[in-house]
């Protein structure tokens, strides 16, 4: 396992709390910046961590932006990439399960440290169950092609 993480300013502070989840949990990873709380685009952060993402350098992604919705909408936009944007724990699991999902997004202004470090801990554990569910995760590759 190796993670891609990135946030905007809107998300920096969350980031820095998910990167002590990861090296508490010995999961290896890189952060992509921002690398503090001075304004960026949330675009640029997506296109740096889904672009390592789909390329197969790291095994998944995690986003982070004030809402998490501008940055889940920008990584959705390269190919390759499934991401979710998840403030509980069941869509977490779940979209292991039977999205396959390989980037997950969160908003640091909706949700609290606790909750997000249950989210992403979920989520990294979680396999994805194939079957009818993989036939369904192809019918979304179609749609990028
Ligand atoms: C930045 O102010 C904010 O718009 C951004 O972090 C995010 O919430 C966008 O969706």
């Amino acid at each position: 396992m190796l993670v891609a993480i990135g946030s905007d300013h809107g998300g920096f502070l969350l980031k820095e709390e998910i990167k002590k989840l990861l090296a508490e949990e010995n999961i290896a990873f890189e952060d992509f910046g921002t690398h503090s709380i001075a304004s960026v685009d949330y675009p640029d952060i997506a296109k740096k961590v889904g672009e390592a993402v789909a390329a197969g350098q790291y095994t998944r992604g995690i986003l982070i932006c004030g809402t998490g919705i501008g940055i889940s909408i920008a990584a959705n936009k390269i190919k390759g990439i499934r991401a979710a944007l998840c403030h509980d724990v069941f869509s977490a699991k779940m979209t292991r399960e039977h999205n396959d999902t390989n980037v997950l997004a969160m908003g640091e202004r909706v949700i609290g440290p606790g909750l997000a470090r249950m989210i992403v801990s979920t989520w990294l554990a979680t396999d994805f169950v194939g079957g009818r569910h993989g036939d369904r995760v192809a019918k979304i590759s179609q749609l990028e092609s």
